[in-house]
């Protein structure tokens, strides 16, 4: 009888202990009882518990504490939190504490009841749990133990129809993740959709989240269905969701509490069963704080909170990153699986990796098509790589003309320098041009167009690679929509050699 499991129930209801012992008793399990937070902790001190059944609120202390003891004094133990409504957010947060799941009062189901208290005593490592992510979504999780945790957590919530908050750098991998939620949720024979907020003017991100009735604004020409229709019983990914105005932020306030809006011109109310995920590299809090985003809005996304940690703090997972892109890309490309020298591979364990894994996939890649041997080297990677880590010095981004350094940015006064520097341009061309024996007029014309075209075409590159491969951001950066920028880009890139 030594190890028939023994489940703890910790209540200040007596009637909620009753019925566990009741339903435990039924099947044979040992149970006992506590109705405040001194009597648990005298019982831990007693028992050896397989599984613990813990009100998150009780006269004495806080559920939140008995869990965190439990781990620590008995880390086999599992622990199910029971909450109320009112503080579904705290039992969020036990199971990123490690808590095996939550339930919440009044309890309606039994069987999912007996089944959940089944499952908590056959719990397999966190490392078995998730392994089926891997494989199936493209998502690796690594062996950082952070990221483990974050990932594990996810999985139990993504079972939960409640909003969930997914924050990070850029690049770190927060719609992987929401796709990953999304395929471990109940909704998961649903679409998924995804919408970045950023890469929208206020009256369109309205309209497009929204829809909008014939005639509601100039060029409203037909009906149109908003992103909430068309994610209706489905998973709608809110990206960037830092840059909704407080107009659209208002309405998705109402949405969140309602499920209804109105479409823009419409008077009809709608209504949409959409379970939301919203991803931010933002300080959402911050924004708060500062007055930019609206209180009651970011308590109803952030019920559930994910932060992705940047790549540099999980440095032991970079190897296996690069090991898994250069098959990922090799066998998309078609082409033979290439090694990493030692030297490449220390440099890149040393890069502190600002656009995450992005950039990395898609250092990854470039270095992949550069390398002309077996073997990737060095030189096959790119220049902010080798020269950060061999000279150990920030790179110098300004360009120098002369002893003047030029900077265009965000402060640069329309045309003022430029126009300067073109001047100067105009003039020396202008001066080598001679009319003595004709001048070939159109080709002159097309090559200028051209080079403009490849010039524009450059500088969004650069901007590209500056946010490291996220198209939206750059597009957002320069003031264009990603729709101008793919446009600016591939005509420039004709002319490219
Ligand atoms: N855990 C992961 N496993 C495999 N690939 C990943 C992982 N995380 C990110 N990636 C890859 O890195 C790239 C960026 O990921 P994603 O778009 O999810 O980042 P993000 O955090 O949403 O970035 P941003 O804030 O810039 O929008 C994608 O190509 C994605 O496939
Ligand atoms: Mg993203």
């Amino acid at each position: 009888m030594a190890d028939q499991p023994i489940f703890l129930i910790v209540d200040d209801e007596q009637e909620v202990c009753n019925f566990f012992g009741y339903l435990l008793k039924q099947k044979g399990y040992r149970v006992e009882t506590a109705n405040t937070g001194a009597e648990a902790f005298g019982k831990l001190k007693e028992y050896t518990f397989s599984t613990a059944l813990v009100d998150l609120k009780l006269p004495d202390a806080n559920g939140l504490d008995i869990l965190r003891e439990i781990k620590q004094v008995q880390p086999r133990c599992e622990v199910i939190i029971i909450t109320g409504y009112s503080t579904v957010k705290s039992a969020v947060e036990a199971i990123q504490l490690g808590a095996f799941d939550y339930v919440e009062k009044p309890f309606v189901d039994i069987n999912e009841m007996e089944e959940l208290l089944e499952r908590s005593l056959d719990v397999k490592t966190e490392a078995e749990k998730i392994s089926l992510a891997q494989k199936d979504l493209g998502f690796v999780i690594g062996k950082n133990q952070k990221m483990i945790r974050l990932v594990s957590a996810a999985q139990k919530i993504a079972k939960k129809n409640i909003t969930v908050l997914i924050q990070g750098e850029t690049g770190t991998g927060k719609e992987v993740l929401a796709r990953y939620i999304h395929s471990a949720s109940h909704r998961c024979d649903r679409p998924f959709l995804a919408f970045n907020c950023g890469a929208f003017t206020e009256t369109l991100l309205e309209s497009e989240l929204f829809g909008h009735e014939k005639g509601s604004f100039t060029g409203a020409t037909h009906k149109k269905k908003g992103i909430f229709e068309q994610a209706n019983k489905a998973t709608l990914f809110l990206d960037e969701i830092d840059s909704a105005s407080p107009a659209i932020q208002i309405k998705l306030l109402r949405v969140l509490e309602t499920g209804e809006f109105l479409r823009v011109g419409g008077e009809e109310m709608c209504k949409a069963d959409v379970r939301i995920i919203t991803a931010t590299n933002a300080n959402l809090a911050a924004k708060v704080a500062e007055g930019k985003f609206r209180e009651d809005l970011f308590y109803r996304l952030d019920v559930a909170s994910l932060s992705i940690p940047p790549l540099r703090e999980r440095p032991d997972d970079i190897e296996l990153f690069i090991r898994y892109f250069l098959e990922k890309e090799s066998a998309a490309k078609d082409i033979p699986i290439k090694q990493l020298s030692e030297e490449a591979l220390r440099l890149m364990k040393k890069h502190s990796w600002p656009g995450n894994i992005r950039e990395l996939s898609n250092t990854v890649a470039q270095a992949l098509l550069l390398c002309k041997g077996k073997v990737i080297d060095i030189e096959d990677l790119p220049d902010r790589i080798r020269k950060e880590i061999a000279a150990e010095k920030p790179v110098e981004t300004e360009t120098e003309v002369g002893d003047e350094k030029l900077f265009f940015s965000g402060t640069f006064k329309e045309g003022e320098r430029l126009d300067e520097l073109l001047t100067q341009f105009d003039q020396a061309l202008l001066e080598s041009i001679t009319f003595r024996d004709g001048f070939p007029f159109e080709t002159f014309n097309n090559t200028l167009s051209a080079w403009k075209d490849r010039m524009v075409a450059q500088i969004i590159e650069s901007a590209i690679e500056d946010t490291y491969g996220n198209q939206a951001k750059a597009a957002n950066l320069l003031g264009i929509t990603p729709r101008a920028l793919r446009y600016h880009l591939q005509k420039g890139i004709k002319d490219l050699k």
